[in-house]
């Protein structure tokens, strides 16, 4: 190992020793009980996802630093349907300390066929023709191209298959009757 592979070494696990210690138990256990109030209902109880976002990954699209992380919760992310949250600042790293606690979960494991989606997506579900994904496709219906970082696949499920669901009434509006006639 050279020097600068040891600095490197060290100067890294000095940071997991800050960032470990940043956060006391309490801080976790106060951190979990406050996203279930403010999150679980749109992040899942385990992050895995619904109306909101995988939470159970260890990168993040938009939150890949604290400080982005720690705005995001505080003002949520304009223009969607993730608002900021109504904590105080200490309550927001609480938050953000269970969030990162997350991220060290499996992520959610997805059963299905993505290519034969992909069949029926372009063929007999004829989605595109009301839905746009990298923009190639139709417009009436909302644009899918990140849907898969924005909604778990559960709540994306749903919208497809259960007329009863929120997301699926949102979805049936929109007339799309194929996913009904399918489920
Ligand atoms: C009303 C539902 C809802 C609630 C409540 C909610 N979120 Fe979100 N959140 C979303 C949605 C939807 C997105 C994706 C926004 C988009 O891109 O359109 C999102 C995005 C995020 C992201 C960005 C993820 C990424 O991949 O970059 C983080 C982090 C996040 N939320 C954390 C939280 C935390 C922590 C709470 C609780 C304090 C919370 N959210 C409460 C719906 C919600
Ligand atoms: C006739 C047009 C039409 C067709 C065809 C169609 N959709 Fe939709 N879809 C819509 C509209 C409109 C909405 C938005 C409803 C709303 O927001 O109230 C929607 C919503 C959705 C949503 C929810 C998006 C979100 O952000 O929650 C998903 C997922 C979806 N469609 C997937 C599909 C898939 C997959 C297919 C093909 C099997 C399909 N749609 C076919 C019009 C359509």
């Amino acid at each position: 190992m050279t020097m600068r592979m040891m600095r490197s070494a060290i100067s890294l696990l000095l940071l997991h020793v800050f960032f470990a210690g940043a956060w006391s138990a309490d801080d976790l256990v106060e951190g979990e009980r406050l996203y279930q109030i403010h999150c679980a209902g749109c992040h899942g109880p385990k992050g895995e996802g619904g109306r909101g976002t995988v939470l159970a990954a260890t990168n993040l699209a938009r939150a890949s630093t604290e400080g982005a992380l720690i705005n995001i919760i505080a003002r949520g992310i304009p223009g969607t349907e993730m608002l900021g949250a109504r904590l105080e600042a200490q309550q927001v790293r609480q938050v953000a300390a269970w969030v990162r606690k997350l991220g060290q979960q499996p992520p959610p494991q997805i059963a299905g066929d993505a290519r034969r989606g992909e069949q029926l997506y372009f063929g007999k579900g004829d989605c595109a023709s009301c839905h746009a994904i990298s923009t190639q496709g139709g417009v009436s219906g909302p644009d899918l191209t990140e849907i898969g970082l924005r909604r778990g696949s559960e709540y994306l499920r749903k919208a497809l298959l259960e007329p009863e669901a929120k997301a699926a009434r949102d979805h049936r509006r929109g007339q799309c009757d194929f996913c009904f006639r399918a489920g």
